[in-house]
């Protein structure tokens, strides 16, 4: 099963046809508990809370597209990231991109603070980076690109940097997803994911994920995971499973839309700045081009005027939702110093460039004529 190609990998691995019954699509195991033979004597499944023959299933699937050899799934994106907190021996230090979800950053702020410490560095300083891993952290946190402002790290580099001082390195590949990026490949020890957003597709789900090749970090995330409980539900695993089936069409099809919609804006006269690593203009789109095989979906824009030209402009948008999340079928619209991203102070925010006429869209899969037109209105009654 390794050596398929991306788009067959989706349908396949862990979709084989039901033993029992050879039912094409996978069964939802929707059972709280097994029945055993004898005391002790079952088939590998005891109490669906420490497993389910349906998240086996999506756990192998999630496994083979970061071409890892471990899966462990949960019931949302920031469960899993409890749990790697929970992981780290109490009182380590954890250096964090700063720049990264909203909710990552109220987590290690409100959450583990009083477990471990959190220093927030820009993760392409690499100067900076080096004296930081010098000091051997016990793990790095890498949102690559940035949330909202799209910046791009070289995994490798930091990889490389990071392995010398054995410091840890977890990257959050949520923007990318695995069709466009594989941060395992590049060195990472572990990758994450909000199965919330492009790997299931289709906004009716929220999970999370982590992928790697440790067998040891396997076994204790699966340790904490048994024992505190944010295992992923059966339905939620098989909707996964689902939506899984067309993440290699779906990202290319983003991707097409999101690089004509950022040029669209980029030549637009209300339109300050744009950000999408696909541009030319993207300081690090050489560096996107080399570590990720597309650009994906999400672009970062700068509208002229303030506050109050944002909220005109996203009032106006009628095919664009406006609401958090990204990733899905559906072309989302949102402003992250007042939504995602409000649980960032508005000092720190400002001081990374998060201004009030930042507005973050994640291109759906609509036809992009109806998408551009919906922009361009807006746009136009700002005049
Ligand atoms: C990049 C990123 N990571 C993690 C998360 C958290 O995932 P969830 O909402 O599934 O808990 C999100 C949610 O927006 C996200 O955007």
């Amino acid at each position: 099963m390794k050596k398929l190609k991306f788009g067959t990998k989706v349908i396949h691995v862990g979709g084989e046809p039901d033993k029992e019954t050879g039912a094409v699509m996978p069964p939802i195991y929707q059972t709280s508990t097994y029945a055993q033979k004898s005391p002790g004597k079952h088939q590998g499944y005891e109490y669906t809370r420490s497993h389910n023959p349906t998240r086996t299933r999506l756990e192998q699937n999630l496994a083979s597209l970061e071409n890892a050899k471990y899966a462990l799934t949960t019931a949302s994106g920031v469960a899993m990231t409890s749990l790697i907190m929970q992981m780290l021996k109490k009182g380590s230090t954890v250096l964090c991109g700063d720049d990264v979800y909203g909710g990552t950053y109220r987590q290690f702020t409100t959450v583990y603070n009083d477990r471990h410490n959190f220093e927030f560095v820009d993760t392409t300083d690499y100067k900076l980076l080096e004296e930081k891993l010098a000091e051997r952290p016990a793990m790095i946190w890498i949102e690559t690109p940035t949330n909202p402002l799209l910046k791009i790290t070289d995994i490798k580099k930091v990889c490389d940097i990071a392995k010398k001082h054995e410091v840890l390195v977890c990257v959050d590949n949520t923007f990318m997803s695995p069709y466009f990026q594989n941060p395992l490949d590049l060195g990472a020890d572990i990758v994450t994911h909000s199965l919330t957003k492009y790997i299931n597709g289709h906004s009716d789900v929220v999970g999370g994920a982590m992928m790697t090749n440790h067998q040891h970090i396997h076994k204790e995330l699966f340790r904490l995971q048994n024992s505190m409980g944010p295992s992923s539900s059966p339905f939620d695993s098989w909707l996964v499973l689902r939506g899984i089936k067309t993440l290699a069409i779906r990202m290319q099809r983003h991707e097409e839309n999101a690089l004509k919609i950022a040029k669209f804006l980029e030549s637009h006269e209300q339109i300050e700045k744009v950000v999408y690593p696909g541009l030319e203009s993207h300081p690090q789109h050489e560096l996107a081009k080399e570590q990720m095989s597309g650009f994906g979906g999400m672009i970062t824009f700068f509208i002229k005027g303030g506050l109050e030209a944002s909220r005109n402009f996203l009032e106006k948008v009628q095919i664009f939702s406006l609401a958090e999340s990204l990733g899905g079928v559906e072309s989302l619209i949102e402003h992250p110093a007042i939504m995602t991203h409000a649980s960032v102070p508005k000092e720190v925010r400002e001081s990374i460039g998060i201004s009030d006429n930042l507005i973050r869209v994640s291109v759906g899969i609509e036809d992009v004529n109806d998408l551009l037109l919906d922009l361009e209105v807006a746009l136009e009654s700002q005049k």
